[in-house]
């Protein structure tokens, strides 16, 4: 029997390219995301192409009766991986963004993260075996203005990864926090409604990131930066006072929102 991953918000950009590179590891593959017709198109083709299970749920993570639903489905099923990666983020002024993005957010980057991990630990703790990849950000390291709710969200997924690896460790079981810079996904778009576009040097594909997480969870590495530039930004940062730092974030995110 293939072991099992589930994968949320597949359809596109980093949760699609996980999906396509864990069928070529020989994993059958439950997919969420809202957009059915795009999840039904990519089993197709990764079922024909790996020969692997794939079955597609679809689901709106940020719906109560959905997200529930989705845990009853889940319920009793042996998950070896799962991979929490569907999030959105609001980038601009706190004050000017719709109270209705900002819950978005939070329910989605942060609770659906929460439940679907508390739903799937149990059971790999009792199997003794199972891994958690939570897609976090580069953003989750440090306060950022101008993209404020989104990095605490993601500070929030960081250390929860680190801290539950801290409570079920001993069981064999490991989780990872993955923390890239930008990614060329469609992410950007709607996070900023297509006023912003970070240089484009600073971008790495969704493959780069998939192949060096699951390349570091190999290691049991709990924190995966997938790009040497990415970690030499995120270094740089660290060896600034956190003073420093945040002053820059504020400038930096005055100039390009303000
Ligand atoms: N791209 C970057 O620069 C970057 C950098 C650091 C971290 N990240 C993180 O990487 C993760 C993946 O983002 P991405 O860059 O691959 O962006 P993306 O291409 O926009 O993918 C986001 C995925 O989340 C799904 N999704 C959105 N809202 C949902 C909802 N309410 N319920 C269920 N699924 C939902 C989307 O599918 P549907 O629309 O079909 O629902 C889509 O599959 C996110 O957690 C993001 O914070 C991205």
């Amino acid at each position: 029997m293939n072991p099992l991953a589930v994968v949320t918000g597949a359809s596109s950009g980093i949760g699609r390219a996980f999906a396509i590179e864990l069928a070529t590891r020989g994993y059958d593959l439950i997919l969420v995301a809202r957009s059915e017709a795009k999840l039904g198109e990519l089993a197709e083709g990764i079922h024909a192409e790996s020969g692997v299970n794939v079955t597609v749920h679809a689901a709106d993570l940020t719906k109560k009766k959905s997200l529930n639903t989705l845990l009853r489905y889940l319920k009793d099923k042996p998950i070896s991986l799962l991979i929490n990666n569907a999030g959105v983020a609001t980038i601009g002024a706190f004050c000017e963004r719709k109270p209705a993005r900002l819950e978005e957010e939070i329910l989605l980057n942060i609770n659906a993260v929460v439940q679907l991990t508390r739903a799937a630990l149990p059971g790999m703790v009792l199997r003794n075996e199972g891994q958690v990849i939570n897609i976090a950000s580069s953003a989750a390291f440090q306060p950022t203005a101008y993209f404020s709710n989104y990095a605490a969200s993601k500070a929030h997924i960081l250390s929860l990864t680190l801290a539950l690896n801290d409570e079920v460790g001993d069981s064999g079981v490991f989780l990872q926090a993955v923390c890239p810079g930008p990614v060329e996904t469609g992410f950007e778009d709607y996070a900023a409604d297509g006023q912003l576009s970070a240089p484009r040097a600073l971008f790495i594909k969704p493959e780069t990131v998939v192949k060096q997480s699951l390349s570091d969870l190999s290691k049991r590495k709990e924190v995966s930066i997938p790009a040497l530039h990415h970690r030499l930004v995120l270094r740089a940062g660290r060896l600034l006072p956190t003073s420093v730092s945040r002053l820059a974030m504020r400038f930096s995110g005055k100039q390009l929102f303000d």
